[in-house]
Order: C-alpha cells, then structure tokens, then sequence
C-alpha cells in the first residue's frame, strides 16, 4: 500500500537495509533481462528501418528503490544499447537515467552509487531522480523511450475507499469474519487494482514517445490459487520465522549458560 507519506524500504546499506534483503527482488530483474534487451532491440530496430537512430534516450524506471537494485534494470538498459550500437556499428546516444520512487525514499544511497555507473559506461549517460508516486505525471509528453518497473505497482495509490470507509481491515484477526467478507475484501482490493493500473498506464501513455517500450513485473497470482498455495511469500516468511527463531534459541542458550555459571 502506498502514500506520499507513508512507509519506504529501510534506508542504508545496514543490516536490515533493503539494500542487504532483496535478493528475492533481484531474482526477479534478472528474469526481466531478455525482456529489457528485446525491447531494447525491438525499439531501436523500429526506429532504423523508419528513420534516424535516436541521438537522445531517456529511460525511467518507476520504484527504483535503493541499494543495488535501484540500478539494475536501468543498468540492463543501457548494456543492450551499447551491444546494439556496437553490432549495427551506430553512434550510441545519449541517455538519460531517471529513477523515481516516493520521496521519502533513501534517494541520498541511490545518488552515491549512481555516480559509480556514470563513470563505468560507455554511452554518454545523464543520470536523475524524479520523486514522487507514480500514479502522477512524472515526466514531460512525449519524453521517455523505455519504462521499467519491478516488484513495484503492487503498491496500490490507497486502501479501497470502501472498506475504509466501512472500517473493514484487510486480515480481520478473528477467523469466522475473516472468511465471511473475503469476497468482499477480494473484490475491493481488485477494484483498486484495476482502477490504479489504468490510471499508471493512461499517464504513461502520455509520457512515451510513439513507439516507446514498457517492461514491467510485479507480484501477484491468478485468483484461483489460494493463500496458502502461495508459497513465494510464505518462502519470505519462513525464512524471517527461522532468522527469529534461531535467535531466540541463541539467547536461551546465552542465558542458560550465564545461569550455569552463577
Ligand atoms: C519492493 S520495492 C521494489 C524496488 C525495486 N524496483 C526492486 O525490484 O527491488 C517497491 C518500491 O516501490 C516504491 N513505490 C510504491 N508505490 C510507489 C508510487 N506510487 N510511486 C513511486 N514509487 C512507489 C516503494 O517506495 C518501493 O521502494
């Protein structure tokens, strides 16, 4: 769920940094790879066989986040450019990276480690934060020729108003009400889904160049599997359940010994 104001990935490189717990994440950008990579070739195919190559790219990639995967998509991008332009032997453009996510976003790691990729590739690169939510404008008409996002338009603009309103929580503790409103629930939450995609795609519709690409992933499953046959997340939670409870036991034994030894 998300708000201009609400919640963000935890900052820095610390520990229980996003930086240092999205591995799942990252998995998934790096299936989006061969995508990237066609849409790359696909668009500048496009553009050779109609007119001049593109002097100027600009790519975004929406929910950035921070820590390495902050870079990753736009990082593909801008690989498959280089390799096209090598093999076709053009002149590689100059691009533009803009990375957006809500403003209360750890943008300070981003910028630190973008200077990094600045300097490590060859095409001519002008880098960028946009802040901001995505179910906005962000860009200017007619500007961008490739949006990436993953694992981030998932976070609905709001909690269905319906249910707000009727004061009906997503996961109610008690069983009995829990599955009686599930169809409710279900249906308030796809609303809100349907209703913020269409909204991401009309504004995104106006920011691409004609011919533009999007390439993007995010979480979600057929409506005929249940909750429990989800097991990508319930991986996550299992593996945050053992981390627990491998520190409980730690401290136990710390106590038992330190009792041992009094
Ligand atoms: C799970 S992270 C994914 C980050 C990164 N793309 C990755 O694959 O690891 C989701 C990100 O989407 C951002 N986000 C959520 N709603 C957003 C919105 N309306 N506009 C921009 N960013 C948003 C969150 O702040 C968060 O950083």
């Amino acid at each position: 769920m998300a708000s201009n104001q609400m919640v963000r990935m935890n900052q820095g490189q610390g520990e229980t940094s996003y930086a240092r717990n999205s591995s799942i994440q990252n998995a998934q950008q790096n299936r989006m790879k061969p995508l990237i990579e066609a849409a790359i070739v696909d668009f500048c195919s496009s553009i050779n066989t109609g007119s001049l190559f593109p002097r100027k790219m600009l790519i975004a990639d929406l929910g950035c986040s921070s820590g390495p995967n902050a870079l990753a998509l736009v990082s593909i991008a801008l690989e498959a450019i280089h390799n096209h332009c090598l093999q076709f032997q053009q002149t590689p453009p100059e691009v533009c990276l803009l990375l957006n996510d809500l403003p209360e976003n750890d943008f300070n790691t981003v910028v630190k480690n973008l200077v990094t990729l600045r300097q490590s590739n060859k095409p001519l690169v002008m880098i960028g934060v946009a802040p901001g939510s995505f179910y906005e404008r962000l860009f200017t008409s007619g500007s961008l020729h490739l949006v990436c996002s993953s694992s981030s338009l998932q976070w609905l603009s709001k909690a269905p108003e319906h249910l707000t309103r009727n004061q009906i929580p997503a996961y109610d503790i008690d069983e009995h009400t829990r599955r009686e409103r599930l169809p409710i629930v279900l249906e308030a939450y796809a609303q809100q889904f349907r209703k913020d995609f269409t909204l991401f795609l009309k504004l995104r519709a106006k920011e691409l160049v004609s011919g533009g690409r999007m390439v993007l992933s995010l979480i979600g499953r057929p409506s005929y599997i249940i909750d429990s046959e989800f097991f990508h997340l319930w991986e996550i939670v299992a593996q945050i359940l053992s981390v627990m409870a491998s520190e409980v036991r730690s401290f136990f034994f710390f106590l038992a010994q330190h009792f041992i030894i009094c």
